[in-house]
């Protein structure tokens, strides 16, 4: 039984539906382009991958999918080939690679493929790839999301790229991120910092990063979209944290309240974000 599907987008970008939940993996602008503008580049993963005396840098692909944002973050490291970059790291999670292994069938249409078609199939058979020149090591958690990462070390950077709030909650509200900022800790603990990006701009997602324990800020604009959100253990790793423009939005917000939320009514939300200390 085929659980995805290969689709063209207008702009003739290709990308993969789940059947199930009718899901696209990527935005509109196509799965390259998404994970260059608010992946790759908005983390500043190449500067970063170049920052001297720094270690490897552990990178969380969360939800790998077709592995877009993964192989765009390979192919930056590897064009650092001779610089002296930082080693990188990344785990990948996944609990249905049956959408990578068909994006893997259909590489010709995925151009974020090339050259690393050996790297994406080395994954899937021994659920782990380390690159010849040994700079990156590539690892695969499979199963569900909450399991594992309570066990993996720390992450620096998070790619956070599930299906939709609306067809996962579960995936995006205060336990989960509560989850992944208590994951963070140990890098917290030697005052470094973790910093998320994701494409969800939803008033209950934000909140829910904010009581969760993270600072939350705007994203950039990804064409498919005008807002997107970068959330941070540390405030000052945020370019624009979220204001008080946002806080009148909240008040105003229909839905404010993340998917686990019990605290009561609109006043105690508003009250518990507005203590935040990021308002403060
Ligand atoms: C939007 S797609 C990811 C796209 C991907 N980042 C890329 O670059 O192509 C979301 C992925 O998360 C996976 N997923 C859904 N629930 C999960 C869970 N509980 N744990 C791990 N992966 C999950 C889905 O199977 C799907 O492949």
């Amino acid at each position: 039984m085929p659980t995805h599907e290969v689709i063209k987008n207008k702009n003739g970008t290709t990308s993969l539906r789940e059947l199930k939940s009718g899901e696209v993996m990527h935005s509109s602008v196509g799965p390259r382009e998404e994970a260059t503008l608010l992946y790759i580049e908005q983390s500043r993963l190449k500067a970063r991958l170049l920052e001297k005396g720094a270690g490897e840098l552990v990178l969380w692909d969360v939800g790998l999918g077709a592995a877009t944002n993964a192989l765009a973050a390979m192919q930056c490291r590897l064009e650092q080939a001779g610089l002296e970059a930082r080693p990188l790291r990344i785990l990948s999670f996944e609990n249905d690679i049956s959408g990578l292994r068909l994006a893997l069938e259909h590489s010709r249409d995925f151009p974020f493929f090339e050259g690393l078609t050996s790297a994406a199939a080395g994954l899937l058979g021994a659920k782990s790839w380390q690159s010849p020149g040994g700079e990156i090591l590539w690892q695969l958690f499979e199963g569900d999301f909450h399991a594992h990462a309570p066990n993996c070390a720390a992450p620096e950077l998070i790619f956070f790229d599930f299906y939709s709030p609306k067809t996962v909650p579960e995936l995006w509200n205060i336990a989960t991120f509560e989850l992944l900022h208590r994951a963070c800790s140990s890098r917290q603990a030697k005052r470094l910092g973790t910093t998320l990006y994701t494409y969800s701009a939803s008033t209950r997602v934000r909140v829910a990063l904010l009581l969760a324990g993270f600072y939350v800020g705007y994203g950039r604009n990804t064409g498919a979209k005008n807002d997107t959100t970068v959330a941070a253990t540390r405030l000052e790793d945020l370019e624009k944290p979220l204001d008080a423009r946002w806080l009148e939005r909240l008040e105003r917000s229909h839905e404010p309240f993340p998917h686990d939320w019990n605290g009561g009514g609109r006043t105690e939300v508003n009250t518990l974000v507005r203590r935040h200390k990021q308002f403060g």
